[in-house]
């Protein structure tokens, strides 16, 4: 079993402070919000396994073939012995594609649940036995520091699946720079972007004819009434996918299908019939607004690989040097 390094705050309950000011602040908005990063508690995090799966939800698909259609040339440009730093790392099949290509040096993934992150990690330990496994138990927004058996090591930051997307623009920016600072210089970044495409594939891609993203979205108010002392009649709201054509994105909200009123700790809030919850954002991009990202956050594109169908890209990208001009 690999080593963690365990870094999240608890509370006296258990719960990370961090999410408590989240949602209260939220709820207090003129348009109620609550960050997406607060889906992935254990169901959330396999209920997220589940959509990776559904035949609407075709990124996970398209970037698996894209690692395995272009794990050679990636290898080429990457080489061997980096030390591979897995931003928000889950259970898929994407990381043993990597990682069986490019000969790395060893492996941290960062995830801020926990036991998926354990039990993630432990499956890939047994799957490259010579490969030293340093799982970090984080939220990877924050500034992270890697455990010290990887220090000497050059790095490749690995950040697959569009987690990007769910991204404002200035977050994004902040949380490319953070990588930045975290993996050094000469540090190389791979990442999947979602592209823009049409209107009705993105739409069923987040609101499946089996229910699983509602699900997901509705485990965000479970997860409140349990963590956070809550009684919002969760049964109450419906799921909604709406696409917001001036920022292109898919827009996650979940909205009140009558008034109503609940408490999360100790808190009242009251909602209008048709009033919403925005839960989460899922930024598409094409490759230009990808590149600019990317440069605003301190890398340099370097190459670019799409699947057969031109759904989605993995882009590499090399940490700029330092510089002050133009
Ligand atoms: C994790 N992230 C990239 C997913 C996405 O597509 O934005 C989360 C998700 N939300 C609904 N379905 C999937």
């Amino acid at each position: 079993m690999p080593k963690g390094l365990k870094l999240v705050e608890r509370d006296a309950g258990g719960v990370d402070p961090a999410f408590r000011a989240d949602v209260l602040i939220g709820l207090a908005q003129p348009q109620k919000a609550v960050p997406a990063r607060w889906f992935y508690d254990d169901a959330g995090s396999a209920l997220f396994e589940a959509i990776t799966r559904l035949p609407e939800y075709y990124l996970t698909r398209a970037e698996t073939a894209i690692l395995e259609r272009s794990a050679g040339k990636m290898a080429a440009l990457i080489g061997p012995g980096r030390a591979v730093v897995e931003f928000g790392s889950g259970s898929s099949l994407k990381t043993p594609l990597l990682l069986a290509s490019i000969a790395p040096a060893a492996y941290v993934p960062i995830d801020i649940s926990g036991d998926f992150l354990r039990a993630s990690a432990a499956a890939l330990a047994a799957k490259f036995p010579g490969l030293p496994v340093h799982p970090v138990e984080a939220d990877f927004m924050r500034r992270v520091e890697l455990p010290g058996e990887v220090a000497g090591l050059p790095k490749l930051g690995f950040f697959p699946g569009s987690t990007i997307g769910n991204f404002v623009p200035a977050t994004a920016t902040d949380l490319l720079r953070t990588m930045r600072a975290a993996l050094g210089e000469g540090a190389l970044l791979l990442i999947g972007v979602d592209l823009v495409k049409d209107r009705r594939a993105l739409l069923c891609a987040y609101d499946d004819a089996e229910g699983v993203t509602a699900a997901f979205n509705r485990n965000l108010l479970s997860r409140i009434n349990r963590e956070l002392e809550g009684d919002i009649p969760v049964d109450r709201f419906a799921h909604q996918a709406r696409w917001n054509d001036a920022y292109a994105r898919i827009e996650m909200h979940l909205a009140a299908q009558e008034d109503l009123a609940f408490s999360v700790s100790g808190k009242r809030f009251a909602m209008r019939r048709g009033e919403t919850i925005h839960t989460e954002n899922s930024h598409k991009f094409t490759r230009r607004s990808a590149g600019l990202l990317l440069a605003a956050g301190g890398w340099e594109p370097r190459a670019c690989w799409y699947d057969p169908a031109r759904r989605f890209a993995v882009l590499l990208a090399e940490a700029c040097p330092p510089r002050s001009a133009p």
